[in-house]
């Protein structure tokens, strides 16, 4: 009984290693600006990190503010191509993006506000046919009940702490902003939608909906690999003389 648990752990064992596999090779493939906090806009003086993720070789962080485009370098210590700004103001507010040789990350509409409001809406744009949630956030956490408003109509009529678009599509880009009554009202930042295609390989955890033409020669390799190593425990445990497993 236990020999046979425990063939089963190893087998599910091997399944969740390969699923890891395929999602990793999937969201490892295309090179993007990671942006912490995960939002568009930020208050003034938060601590904002940006980082170039899955680029190869030497890789700058790009923005341009107030039509000026700079180099950011701010973490002097390690690569060009993350940065953290202790502290950010209003002038901070631009495009950003990455770059190599080889390679360019999509811009980004970062903006910094003054006002008391913030609208939580993805940086990355939004895979068409999932489900995107936006929030607002207010700098007095009592109160984070809001009105969302795309292009700047009403999307329902009673206050709520956030909004769910499900099934997005092209028609649900805009821009979008918040208003929490008595407090204030959010920028309004763009909701970009992407296409859903099979070569589209942006890190979004829904996209393990994966169509076998799109598998590439490394994510064949790692399968290969990842049944070898499961065969061989399993030859492993036969040679043990434990027959139980099947
Ligand atoms: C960012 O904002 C500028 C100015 O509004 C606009 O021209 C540009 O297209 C935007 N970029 C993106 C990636 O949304
Ligand atoms: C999502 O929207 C597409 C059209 O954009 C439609 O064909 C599909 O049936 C919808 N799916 C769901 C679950 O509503």
């Amino acid at each position: 009984m236990e020999v046979a648990a425990l063939c089963f752990r190893l087998v599910m064992l091997g399944l969740i290693f390969l699923r890891d596999q395929v999602h990793n090779s999937y969201t490892q493939n295309r090179a993007f600006l990671r942006i912490t906090p995960n939002r568009l806009q930020h208050f003034e003086l938060d601590s904002v990190s940006f980082e170039c993720v899955g680029f190869d070789g030497l890789t700058h962080l790009k923005a341009v503010r107030n039509t000026e485009e700079l180099n950011l370098a701010c973490d002097n210590n390690r690569t060009t191509s993350s940065c953290t700004i202790d502290r950010v103001y209003l002038e901070d507010s631009g495009e950003y993006w990455c770059e190599s040789e080889g390679e360019r990350s999509d811009r980004v509409n970062i903006t910094i506000t003054d006002g008391p409001v913030i609208l939580d809406s993805p940086v990355l744009p939004v895979m068409q046919r999932t489900n995107v949630i936006l929030r607002c956030g207010s700098k007095n956490p009592s109160s984070n009940l809001g009105m969302f408003y795309k292009n700047d109509v009403p999307m329902h009529n009673t206050p709520a702490e956030e909004i769910k678009i499900n099934n997005i599509s092209k028609s649900h880009e805009g821009f979008y902003k918040c208003h929490v009554s008595s407090i204030g009202t959010s920028p309004a930042s763009w909701l970009a939608v992407e296409e859903f295609s099979v070569t589209s390989t942006r890190p979004h955890e829904d996209l393990l909906s994966d169509d076998s033409n799109s598998l590439s020669v490394p994510i064949l390799l790692r399968i290969a690999v990842t049944i070898f190593i499961t065969l061989l425990l399993l030859v492993g445990l036969s040679k043990l003389k434990i027959s139980a497993c099947w």
